[in-house]
């Protein structure tokens, strides 16, 4: 049985990976220091899926913590690294804890596989690494733009960080996923995006909006060169995030990777304004949204969708799941914590 360690674990995109890669028969040990997670997430994880990953609470922006991690797994096949801090707001408040957790990490987790031989990396990349592109959709050989933010910054000196090492080390096998805008629950209602305070990202604020948690969405522009003028997006199911995560995982540990390092955009291909999300989900729940036009939000690139062909060819992977489908189980799993508010934690 294959031995992942999945840093991030307990968080949004991890905690729903984990679910995955044990209903897929592989042993889990999550490493998560729960800056932006509970406890509790395990517990459901294990009642999900039924099994018991072994769980280590570490800050992996601390050297020791990751040796010591990667030298008693060493017998692991693979790190999945998604513990990183992730707000872009903050981020620019504060670049240098965004700087030591992100970068710490990855250049400790390198040096932890180098020293111990544990081959295989894949890493949470982001399309924040692409800024504003000038032509779309974007592919994967879409050049970088400056980053628009210290948050978008780490994504984009990670993942040379990691095309360094690669080079330079033919031992190690990485796999950057480019995430677009994840969204969406796992369909028990146990697991699901958990925000700290007011949401940044769109869609917890549209369903927090429609609980009567917030008293109306506001719309950042729609003065944008876009259908409608609200900027464009592509939205992924977290579901088919984390079956992806398992399918890079398995072209890892089956060495079909044409180099060392690759990288993949992981979106649905499609691209919706922010009014086109609104309707999408008056439409899947039946609840009308109150919202009001105000103005741009700095940084807020115009428009980008992934062109997904890459990931569709070379993983074999394509997402299933609609936006309705996504507006629906945001939606249920808003309504699932307002029935269930121990859910939310302390
Ligand atoms: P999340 O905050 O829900 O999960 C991250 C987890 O990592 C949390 O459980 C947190 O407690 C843990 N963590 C953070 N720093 C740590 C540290 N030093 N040591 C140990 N654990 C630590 O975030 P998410 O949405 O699940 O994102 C996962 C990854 O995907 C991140 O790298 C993020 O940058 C990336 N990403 C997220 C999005 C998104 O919109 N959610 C989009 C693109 C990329
Ligand atoms: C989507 C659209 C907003 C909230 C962010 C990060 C990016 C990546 C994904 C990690 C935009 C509009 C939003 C609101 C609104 N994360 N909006 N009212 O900005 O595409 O990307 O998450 O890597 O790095 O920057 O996502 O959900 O914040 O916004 O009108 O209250 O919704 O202007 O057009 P974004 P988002």
């Amino acid at each position: 049985m294959s031995k992942i360690i999945v840093t991030g674990g307990l968080g949004y995109i991890g905690s729903h990976t984990v679910v995955n890669l044990l209903e897929d028969g592989f042993d889990v040990v999550i490493v998560d220091d729960l800056s932006n997670s509970q406890h509790d997430i395990l517990r459901r994880i294990e009642t999900i899926t039924g099994k018991q990953p072994e769980f280590l609470q570490l800050d992996i922006s601390v050297r020791d913590n990751v040796m010591s991690v990667l030298r008693r797994h060493s017998d692991a096949d693979a790190i999945i690294h998604f513990a990183a801090s992730k707000a872009v707001g903050e981020s620019v408040e504060n670049p240098l804890l965004y700087y030591r957790n992100n970068l710490n990490s990855m250049i400790f987790l390198l040096e932890g596989m180098q020293e111990t031989g544990i081959p295989n990396m894949v890493f949470s990349s982001s399309c924040t690494v692409y800024g504003q592109p000038d032509k779309l959709p974007v592919t994967e050989s879409t050049p970088f733009r400056p980053a628009e933010s210290p948050y978008g910054n780490t994504k984009q000196i990670c993942e040379e960080i990691i095309r360094d090492v690669c080079n330079a080390n033919k031992n190690i096998q990485a796999i950057a996923l480019r995430y677009f805008n994840p969204v969406g629950a796992h369909d028990s209602h146990l697991i699901g995006e958990l925000p700290r305070g007011v949401p940044n990202n769109l869609v917890p604020y549209i369903t927090q909006t429609a609980a009567g948690i917030l008293p109306e969405l506001r719309i950042f522009g729609d003065d944008y060169d876009t259908p409608d003028g609200t900027p464009v997006r592509d939205y992924i199911h977290v579901v088919d995030l984390a079956i992806a995560h398992r399918v890079a995982l398995r072209r890892l540990l089956d060495r079909r990777q044409k180099n060392n390092y690759e990288y993949f955009n992981l979106g649905t291909g499609n691209g919706y304004t922010v009014l086109e999300v609104v309707k999408a989900f008056e439409k899947a729940t039946g609840v009308q949204l109150r919202y009001r036009i105000v103005a741009r939000r700095p940084g807020d690139v115009e428009k980008i969708w992934a062109d997904t062909t890459l990931a569709n060819r070379e993983l074999g992977w394509k997402a299933e799941r609609s936006l309705h489908d996504m507006m629906k189980s945001a939606w249920e799993w808003q309504l699932h914590l307002r029935d269930h508010p121990e859910l939310l934690g302390s």
